[in-house]
Order: C-alpha cells, then sequence, then structure tokens
C-alpha cells in the first residue's frame, strides 16, 4: 500500500520474505484470473495484508518439504484457501504455501493442462455439480453461459460439451462467435442486442441453466429467460456487483438462483478435479486455442487490458523451465 492505494511491482524477494509454510515449489504456471486483476491493479479490496505477492493459483514442482505429504520432485497445484489474498501466491517463481492448502496434481492431467483448467474449470464444474443435484440432465434443456470469451465459460463449454449438455454461449463480442462455437457452444447470442431489447416481465423460457459470469442486467436476464425450476449459478461480476431483477421467475417458475464459491471443501475438491482428469475432462484441441501465455514482466500491461475487457481466453503465466 502506498498512501491508502494498492501499488504493483516487480520485486526480487528471498524465501524468508515469502509468508510461511512447510512447502516450497517452483512454480510452472500461474493462473492470471480476473480477481488477481482486479487486486494487481487496487480495484477492489481482495488481498487482506500488504505487502503480498499476488496471484491466487499455481502449478508447481515442489522444491523442499517440511510436510510428510508432499516430496521434492512431486508435481503439485495450489488455489483457494485464501492464496495470493492472505498468503503470498502464484506470481513468483518460487513460491511457499502452507501443506494444507496444496494438492496433488490430479490424476489423468498433465501439469499444462492442470493449469490450463485451473480455477476457472473448478469453477464451472462446481456450477455443474450443483445443476446435477438440482436435476439437470443433457436432455433437460440448453445451460446459457455469459462473459462466454472469458476463462470460466471457456473451460464450461468445455466440460458441458464433453458431458452432452447443449451450451448457449452469450458475449459482447460477436466476433469471436466462430471461436466459441469451435469451443463447444451450440449457439452463439449477443449480449448487446439481448440488453437493447425492452425488458420484459418474463421472457421466452430457454434454458434449464446458466452460468453467470458478469452481474447486472444479464443476470436478471438470464433470471427472466430459465425454465420451470431451472437453476441460475451466479459465478462472477465482470460487469457488475449489482443487479435488478424481478421477484416472477422465482414465484412463477420456481428458478433457483445459487452462488458459486470456488473455495471448496476438500471433499468436493478431490471429487471435482478427479472428474476434470476423468469423465468431465474438456476436450484439450477446444482449449488449447483460447490459452495465452505471458511472463511476469507482461503482468501489469495484461492485467490492465484484461480490467479494460480486452483480452479473451484464459492465461497463463509460464515460468522458466514448465
Ligand atoms: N465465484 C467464484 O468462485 C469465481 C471463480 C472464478 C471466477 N469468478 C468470477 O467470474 C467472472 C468470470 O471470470 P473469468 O475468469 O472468466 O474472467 P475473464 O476471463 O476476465 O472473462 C470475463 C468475461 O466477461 C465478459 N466481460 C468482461 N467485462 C465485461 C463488462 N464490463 N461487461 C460485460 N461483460 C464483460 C467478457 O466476455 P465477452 O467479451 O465474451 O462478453 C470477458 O471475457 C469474474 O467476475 C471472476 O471474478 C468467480
Amino acid at each position: 500500500m502506498v498512501d491508502g492505494r494498492a501499488e504493483s511491482r516487480l520485486e526480487e524477494l528471498t524465501l524468508d520474505d515469502l509468508s510461511p509454510g512447510e512447502v516450497v515449489i517452483r512454480n510452472r504456471y500461474a493462473g492470471v484470473n480476473f480477481k488477481d486483476c482486479l487486486s494487481l491493479h487496487g480495484k477492489a479490496k481482495i488481498i487482506s495484508g500488504f505487502p503480498r505477492v499476488a496471484g491466487i493459483e499455481l502449478v508447481g514442482d515442489v522444491l523442499r518439504s517440511d510436510a510428510a505429504a508432499f516430496a521434492p520432485g512431486q508435481t503439485v497445484l495450489v488455489h483457494g484457501f485464501q492464496t495470493g489474498i492472505a498468503f503470498d501466491g502464484g506470481f513468483s517463481e518460487i513460491v511457499r504455501v502452507p501443506a494444507a492448502h496444496v494438492q496433488a496434481l490430479p490424476a489423468g492431467l498433465t501439469a499444462l493442462e492442470c493449469a490450463a483448467l485451473g480455477v476457472p474449470a473448478f469453477t464451472a464444474a462446481m456450477a455443474l455439480e450443483r445443476f446435477q443435484m438440482e436435476g439437470l440432465r443433457p436432455d433437460s434443456g440448453p445451460v446459457a453461459i455469459t462473459g462466454a470469451g472469458g476463462a470460466v465459460a471457456l473451460s464450461a463449454l468445455g466440460i458441458l460439451a464433453r458431458t452432452g449438455h447443449r451450451a448457449v454461449a452469450i458475449t459482447r463480442r460477436m466476433e469471436q462467435a466462430e471461436a466459441l462455437r469451435a469451443a463447444g457452444a451450440s449457439e452463439v447470442l449477443d449480449a448487446g442486442q439481448i440488453l437493447a431489447a425492452p425488458p420484459r416481465a418474463l421472457e421466452k423460457a430457454q434454458f434449464a441453466a446458466a452460468i453467470d459470469n458478469v452481474g447486472g442486467p444479464l443476470l436478471a436476464w438470464l433470471l427472466r429467460s430459465t425454465q420451470d425450476q431451472g437453476c441460475v449459478a451466479c459465478v462472477g461480476n465482470a460487469a457488475s456487483n449489482s443487479f435488478d431483477g424481478s421477484v416472477l421467475p422465482f414465484i412463477m417458475r420456481a428458478v433457483k438462483l445459487v452462488g458459486i464459491v470456488a473455495n471448496a471443501p476438500w471433499e468436493q475438491r478431490h471429487r471435482l478435479w478427479a472428474r476434470l482428469g476423468g469423465d468431465w475432462k474438456p476436450d484439450f484441441d477446444r482449449l488449447t486455442p483460447q490459452l495465452g501465455f505471458i511472463g511476469l514482466d507482461e503482468l501489469l500491461s495484461f492485467s490492465e487490458a484484461q480490467l479494460a475487457g480486452r483480452n479473451s481466453g484464459r492465461a497463463l503465466l509460464r515460468f522458466e523451465g514448465a
């Protein structure tokens, strides 16, 4: 913090500068998430103690471990547990982490595949699991996804395609329509056109479920467009922290609005990562065209463009030796 404002810069640190932990990791990949971009530019109160190495997720190799569960050379994954928020995170070549936050690389995934999926795919998997608990099946109807060019949406498209669901991608940038179809969307809708139309008390009921990454009026529209007993998962706030809603979808169609928080308990982490490396594993030919790599020196300019809505796809910080 400088004069009450968060300021980000690239610095050389020693191991002793990092927050304490039993496991020291040589980083291979750190996902660059919307939340990281907000915290790097002080746009929201995310980081809970300064100075802090940001980066809410990473995949790397154990260099040293004082915990019996992890051995040098083992590839591991860290996300959640306030990584990059209350503990130093992934935007660093060497990371030191409490053993209680570390997970072995899930079966069925390479280090790159695991990093490419990361928090976005885990979040999408949480939403799909919740939809299934609410009764969603592939023949229930299509699943809508907003912010379709973003990392959560792209991984959701891959997972839904793999699991036999039809997905409708909703984007502000129709120039990405072909890429979204290649990523797994069966239909692409223009968010601008949706928002330009005069709102109705209830819209045509067209979605069995929806993953909303943006908030604001699109979330309200999704609720009004969801079928009887359908379920909308509120995942993100790329457009807004709030929305003006109508009660009609709830009292006329028994629509459910559920919240998703990716910092899941261990049982759910193990269960969903096993699926992401197994029967929910997206076809990586769909994901790789959307995967981009940057270096530490590009992080600040990249994250600024991300917040301005100029980027799309999934971005990974790639470290030497990855
Ligand atoms: N609940 C959780 O645990 C959890 C976990 C992960 C992420 N999230 C949140 O979920 C959201 C999506 O994450 P992400 O990783 O996919 O982010 P992302 O890669 O930055 O993508 C967000 C997408 O939203 C759309 N968008 C961006 N700015 C917008 C604006 N001003 N108005 C309308 N649409 C806008 C863009 O899609 P188009 O260009 O295609 O319209 C963009 O690609 C973020 O808010 C993130 O913080 C929450």
